[in-house]
């Protein structure tokens, strides 16, 4: 199914109001999607949306209004882990783009490389490393692959979040994320190394959706949780349980920012 199908078949379920912005919810933030009023469709009502193995129980598309903008809600991803493919978010973000947003914001629970960044805390994404060396755009042929990355991260969106976290008296730090594939957590010397090329955070998701949305010629900002120090970095054992219980802590602060930036959008 091409994205337009899919849309014209959301479209139906959800009415014709055009969507302002889409959300992408990362691992244990799935909640928002239950706070929106609107459309609910599981992913594997969407030929082409990832189905197998993608992280959020019974991964759902919601369309509807939260804080009064109408908006799309991605319980859920895929990652590049899951299949080998990094373009596993591609038709998602183009149904996003035919539903007529213009603006997303990637959600993530992250390892964090700063001891002024501790697990609960929220960083903001400034920029990004893509270290897998992977690429969503690879195969593609026509010049529109050979994408710019110098203001990949949105300047208006970051401001918009870094004002609603002001608002609302959260703090939220800002700093370099760098993508493994995972789904192994990294060596400790895997962090040193991160650490030294100008990472503050590590995690296994979001940076093929910054490309792909930048391709796609969406506004796109990032935030991630963060759940535990990289490996090597504290005692914790790190596991995929533990970003389970942790990613919960710092969801209800980003559920606080993300309203007060659609209330002001
Ligand atoms: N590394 C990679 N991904 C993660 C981590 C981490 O330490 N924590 C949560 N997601």
């Amino acid at each position: 199914m091409t994205a337009e199908t899919i849309a014209a078949y959301i479209r139906d379920k959800a009415g014709h109001e055009p969507v302002k912005i889409g959300l992408v919810l990362g691992s244990g933030l799935g909640h928002l999607a239950e706070e929106v009023e609107g459309v609910s469709i599981p992913y594997t009502d969407l030929g082409g949306f990832p189905h197998a193995g993608v992280s959020g129980h019974n991964p759902k598309l919601v369309i509807g209004n939260l804080e009064g903008v109408r908006v799309a809600v991605f319980g859920g991803r895929a990652h590049y882990y899951e299949k080998g493919d990094p373009a596993a978010m591609r038709c998602p973000l183009e149904v996003l783009k035919a539903l007529g947003a213009e603006q997303l914001i990637l959600t993530n629970a992250a390892g964090s490389l700063r001891a002024d960044i501790p697990p609960g805390d929220l960083m903001l994404l400034s920029d990004h490393i893509a270290f897998t060396g992977l690429n969503p755009l690879i195969g593609e042929t026509t010049d529109a692959r050979f994408v710019a990355m110098g203001d990949a991260h949105d300047a208006d969106l970051r401001a918009r979040l870094k004002a609603a976290a002001e608002a609302v008296g959260e703090p939220l730090a800002e700093g370099v994320y760098a993508w493994f594939s995972g789904p192994s957590f990294e060596t400790p010397a895997e962090i040193r190394a991160a650490k030294v090329l100008g990472a503050d955070a590590v995690g296994m998701s979001t940076v093929p959706e910054i490309i792909l949305s930048r391709f796609l010629g969406l506004r796109v900002a990032a935030i991630s949780t963060i759940t535990n120090m990289g490996a090597g970095l504290s005692d914790e054992a790190l596991s995929h349980e533990h970003t389970k219980i942790m990613a919960p802590r710092g969801a209800a602060k980003l559920e606080r920012i993300l309203r007060e930036m659609l209330r002001n959008l």
